[in-house]
């Protein structure tokens, strides 16, 4: 019998050479705790050395195949020459779902375990090669079709004169599962804390915005400016809008947006933007939509919806320079238990499904990994901001859904969009009425920390009509309305403010002045009116930075309103 002998290689793996197969019996027998008889023990024993030694081999014997029977991980025994199987224990057995019969005989290759053939083959040939391989992460295929993901250690040795490869399984497929889950709650983590700071900093900009804008609407009113001077502020006005509409996407990502959901049927919505998308997309561009007749209603808004679509539209066309297929569909999907804990963040449930599919040049797997991150782009500079589908994430998670990819470079890219479904009737949508340009001569009382903001403001209302009476702080506005002898009809405040939110100043007036109306304002949608407080009504919510005109409307409908909203039922969904 040949000797063994164990080197390690340079890269740590041992290389072996034939080792016999009683030596590695022995090893096996002496790792998992079976004693063998110590040599030295014979004596009394009136038997000669030969047939204790012959029983011993018979024992050993044994007990090596109890440890195949019973191992709790595949172990597969091929001939090293021909590579057929010679032998599986029943755990592989019952793993891939083959009968001993099925499986002894036969190439690994033939009975389509592994996808790969070609692959497969040359593992074998590295294994006769090196006496060894290791495999970490080998795709199989049970015989009912699953994909079953193994790590496979494979040794070369002598068993009685034959060579033979002995192949150790182990299933990883759930230690792979928990990897993926990993991965995907990190990328989630991620993204809460980029849009933490997204929100942050539209917050600001939305203040300094509604300056920059407000300025250069009075400006570019006045008679005594000239050409070229109404040019630049035309100019300062059109770099604001752009500024503006960045913050607006920033917000969607970081959810902070003031929603205005209704029960919605997500057909009409597609049906609706499919009509704007024909113009947009170009002719080599087909759309295609395959709509579920009997969807099931989801809570959203309108809106956000048509950003939604328009989004991945774009992409998709972006991504077919030479033409090709869009295709939208709409279906209801049921998530139980088992499924949802493959895909985090899903929760198991009834769900409505928006597939946004194109035939375009796809993604790798790097670039899919960032496509929702704020500002990632590989457009060319300058034609893409990067905030598109940062945008789309943040509305479909207000939403309260849930939005994944699926692409493969060469063969176009797949959106998958889930919305919770519940079982109430859609809303019937009102076509938006334009709300003349009116002013009055009410009383306001005007709380906004932001001093440049709440003069500009007060100029506002003041152009119109209106008495202000403003303040930067919440304490004093309260003293203000306390000691104001008149009628106070509305109040428009900032929710985020030091001191007293928005909300909560507004529940103090209510005991003083349960007549007076409120009109929050804010660049983004603050943690208090998620927690206790709301506002009273969808039409009591004004997004900063506002123009002039959107305040004077806002404020004259309000005002108009007989009675005032129940503050507490709002429609108006902020936070996320
Ligand atoms: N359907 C698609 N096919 C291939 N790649 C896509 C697709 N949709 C998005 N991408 C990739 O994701 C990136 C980010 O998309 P996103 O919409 O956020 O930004 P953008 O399209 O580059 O710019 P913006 O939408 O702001 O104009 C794209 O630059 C592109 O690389
Ligand atoms: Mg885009």
């Amino acid at each position: 019998m040949k000797e063994s002998t164990n080197n390690v290689r340079p890269n740590g793996s041992p290389e072996q050479s034939a080792v016999p197969v009683e030596r590695l019996q022995q090893q096996i027998l002496c790792a998992e705790g079976f004693r063998s008889r110590p040599p030295g023990n014979r004596g009394n024993s009136r038997r000669s050395d030969g047939a204790a030694m012959a029983d011993d081999l018979r024992n050993s014997g044994v007990r090596y195949r109890r440890l195949f029977e019973v191992a709790q991980d595949g172990i597969l025994m091929l001939d090293a020459s021909t590579g057929l199987i010679t032998d599986v224990n029943p755990f592989l057995m019952h793993l891939l779902g083959y009968s001993h019969e099925e499986l002894v005989g036969k190439a690994l290759w033939e009975i389509g375990l592994l996808k790969d053939i070609a692959a497969a083959k040359a593992a074998f040939q590295e294994l006769q090669a090196n006496n060894y391989g290791r495999y970490d992460n080998l795709p199989l295929k049970s015989k009912g079709g699953l994909s079953v993901n193994v790590e496979v250690v494979g040794n070369v040795y002598n068993d009685n004169g034959e060579t033979v490869i002995q192949c150790n399984i182990r299933d990883i497929t759930q230690r792979k599962h928990a990897e993926k889950s990993g991965q995907r709650l990190r990328q989630a983590h991620k993204m809460e804390a980029v849009g933490q700071l997204a929100g942050g900093l539209a917050h600001d900009f939305n203040n300094l915005l509604g300056v920059i804008l407000g300025y250069c609407e009075i400006l570019g009113e006045r008679p005594d400016l000239t050409e070229p001077a109404r040019k630049m502020i035309a100019e300062i006005h059109n770099a604001g809008t752009t500024g503006k509409n960045l913050t607006q996407r920033l917000l969607a990502f970081s959810r902070r947006q003031a929603l205005k959901p209704v029960l919605l049927d997500l057909n009409e919505a597609v049906n609706r933007t499919v009509v704007m998308l024909n113009r947009l997309l170009g002719d080599n561009v087909t759309l295609v939509s395959v709509l579920n007749g009997s969807l099931g209603t989801i809570e959203a808004d309108p809106s956000q919806i048509d950003q939604v679509l328009m989004n991945l539209a774009i992409n998709a066309r972006d991504a077919m320079p030479k033409g090709g297929t869009i295709s939208i569909i709409t279906s209801n999907v049921d998530i139980d238990e088992a499924s949802a804990a493959l895909y985090p963040p899903i929760s198991p449930g009834r769900y409505v499904m928006m597939t946004v599919s194109d035939t375009g040049i796809g993604m790798n797997l790097d670039t899919q990994s960032h496509i929702f991150e704020p500002f990632f782009s590989t457009k060319a500079p300058g034609s893409g901001t990067g905030l598109g589908l940062s945008t789309v994430f943040g509305i479909v998670k207000q939403s309260g859904g849930t939005i994944g990819v699926y692409s493969e470079l060469g063969h176009g890219t797949s959106f998958r969009i889930r919305f919770p479904r519940c079982d109430r009737a859609p809303a019937v949508l009102q076509p938006a009425t334009e709300i003349p340009l009116r002013g009055g001569s009410e009383t306001i009382l005007l709380v906004d920390d932001s001093n440049p903001l709440r003069q500009l403001t007060r100029m506002f209302l003041e152009t119109f009509g209106y008495t202000v009476l403003d303040s930067g702080d919440s304490g004093e506005a309260l003293r203000m309305a306390a000691e104001h002898p008149g009628p106070l009809p509305l109040m428009i405040t900032d929710v985020v403010m030091p001191g007293f939110s928005g909300p909560m100043l507004a529940e103090k007036l209510a005991s003083t002045r349960p007549e007076i109306r409120v009109l929050y304002t804010s660049g983004y949608t603050a943690e208090e009116f998620s927690q206790d407080v709301s506002p009273g009504d969808d039409s009591a919510f004004l997004t900063k930075p506002f123009s002039r005109d959107d305040l004077v409307r806002k404020v004259r409908e309000l005002l108009d309103v007989p009675v005032p909203p129940a503050r507490r039922d709002s429609s108006v969904r902020l936070a996320g």
